[in-house]
């Protein structure tokens, strides 16, 4: 395999945490592995409410902390709940400086979106769903200009080097042609800021690109991995048989919007106080049961929008044009899917992983903040909030350097994609058996196809990475028998009593309990 060794920072990821952190890294010597053109194929540009933050001088980080430790269902630390919200307002600041153009009152003031779960109307939006868009574009203009920052687009990361427990290194691949032959690159740090796992799943809002590859990579090098099992869905995923699914902003139900199925009924007001601002999981829960239950459930946005919402919210409007709705007369119909990983690398409160050398931050960390169901708009905020506590803590410990040469990467050709079918046939078996609702038995399954799947397919590296993560949350939803948050078991449909732990798992023992699985008579 060709090596190449550098003195830059090696970034893995394009999203708004690692472009956000580049630009913190500067002067020093950054090089970002982005499997596409920047802005290209990161969930943050496809996000549409916004970032949290309590900006409003009747709202308090107090609160903001207060809601994010309620909605995660007893596992979310209260510490880095502090952390995250206390500083919000300053990274608002701050990319308003970089030229956000946050929506604004003529009063100049914020104008704040309500989303579910919130205490308070706290998401800063940019033209009611372009929030991540134009942040992104706005990071992505600082990233160009910014020389200390080199950007190796079409370059897709695959593994991680280490030696004695350290990490020191990326194995990166062609993107466009994965057939192209592996080339390790040497660095002295690396950060992971490439996304989660929502891909996995056949029914997903995130980009075709975001499969549980980073976090895969780490577990297989070793990292440890924490609450594996806490993937959330999002209520309202337009089902109009794309791939991915687009969104339909909470920030719509936030403006009175409601859930409808085929018979008119709005069925939320039965379930929760809060109705279509109940916790996200439990609209997911009721979306789901619609959907099983042959009741097409539907977003209503015809009396509180009408022909606004396509002025209003811009993506959602495009998205149902292209599907042949129009919104402003008919519901728009909506599904659960895959959206969020909560869980991911275990970071501590530096962002860094148990691996030295290795920091985390954005969707593929874990860092304690989102619990077992993730507070909306909180995504966005924590990637900013760890991307600048990464890049500090880079720069604490790693010589510093003020020059390095470009890295050029020349592919040969070699190595083996991921099986198309086999992909497929994973994120099928992920939807079916580890999705909304749970059970043993669909657990098992499981593992049992995820084991099949990687002994046939095992030579592609981003496959295994796939099936890593797959497996990790599998088994980690096998091993929680309780139903809290986001992880519904509806064979233990009850929360345990006392106080709730999050989970930590290697990839090893994961892997034992798949062994042990697939050995178990059926
Ligand atoms: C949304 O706009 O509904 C998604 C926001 C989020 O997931 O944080």
């Amino acid at each position: 395999m060709t090596n190449i060794t550098t003195d830059r920072i090696l970034i893995v990821g394009a999203g708004m945490g690692a472009l956000y952190a580049a630009l913190k890294l500067a002067p020093r010597p950054v090089v970002l592995i982005s499997p596409e053109t920047l802005g290209e194929g990161a969930s943050s540009a496809w996000a549409q409410g916004g970032v949290a933050a309590a900006m409003d001088a009747d709202d308090s980080p107090d609160d903001h902390a207060r809601d994010t430790v309620k909605a995660g269902a007893g596992t979310v630390d209260p510490a880095v709940a502090d952390l995250v919200t206390g500083d919000a307002r300053r990274y608002i600041l701050d990319l308003t400086s970089m030229g956000t153009p946050f929506d604004r009152t003529e009063n100049g003031d914020y104008v704040m979106s309500r989303e579910a779960a919130h205490s308070f109307a706290r998401v800063v939006r940019v033209k009611g769903d372009q929030a991540g868009a134009q942040i992104m574009a706005a990071l992505i203009e600082q990233v160009r200009e910014t020389p200390s920052i080199q950007a190796l687009e079409g370059v897709m990361a695959v593994d991680l080097e280490t030696d004695n427990g350290r990490v020191t290194g990326v194995v990166v691949q062609a993107a466009g042609d994965a057939r192209s032959a592996p080339i390790t690159l040497r660095a002295p740090a690396v950060l992971l800021a490439g996304g989660g796992s929502g891909g996995l799943y056949a029914v997903t809002t995130n980009p075709p690109r975001i499969r549980g590859q980073v976090i895969g990579m780490a577990a297989r090098a070793g990292a440890q991995i924490a609450d594996a099992e806490f993937v959330q869905f999002h209520p309202t995923a337009m089902d109009v048989g794309e791939d991915p699914a687009p969104l339909a902003t909470e920030a719509l139900r936030g403006e009175g919007a409601t859930l409808i199925n085929k018979d008119g009924a709005r069925f939320m007001t039965a379930i929760h106080p809060d109705a279509e601002l109940a916790p996200r999981d439990v609209v997911a829960r009721a979306i789901y049961a619609q959907t099983q239950a042959g009741l097409r459930p539907m977003l209503d946005t015809r009396d509180v929008l009408g022909e606004r919402i396509k002025e209003l919210y811009p993506a959602v409007a495009e998205a149902c044009a292209r599907n042949g709705i129009d919104p402003a007369v008919e519901p728009i119909p909506v599904a659960a899917a895959a959206h969020y990983h909560m869980g991911g690398i275990a970071t501590d409160t530096d962002g860094k992983s148990t691996l030295e050398g290795l920091w985390v931050c954005g969707e593929a960390s874990s860092t304690g903040l989102h619990g077992a169901n993730r507070l909306a708009s909180n995504g966005l905020l924590e990637a900013l909030v760890y991307a600048r506590i990464c890049a500090e803590g880079i720069l604490n410990e790693v010589e510093a350097v003020n020059e390095a040469s470009p890295v050029e990467l020349k592919f040969d050709a070699g190595g083996t994609p991921p099986d198309a079918e086999a992909v497929m046939a994973l994120r099928q078996c992920m939807t079916d058996n580890v999705g909304v609702e749970r059970d043993a038995a669909g657990l098992k399954a499981a593992l049992r196809t995820l084991a099949q799947l990687e002994a046939a397919h095992g030579e592609s590296p981003s496959f295994l990475n796939m099936c890593a993560t797959a497996t990790m949350i599998a088994a980690g939803a096998l091993l929680r028998e309780e139903s809290r948050g986001a992880h519904e078991r509806i064979d233990f449909p009850e929360t345990n009593a006392g106080p709730a732990k999050r989970s930590q798992m290697h990839l090893r023992e994961a892997m034992a309990l798949r062994d042990q699985i697939c050995e178990e008579k059926q």
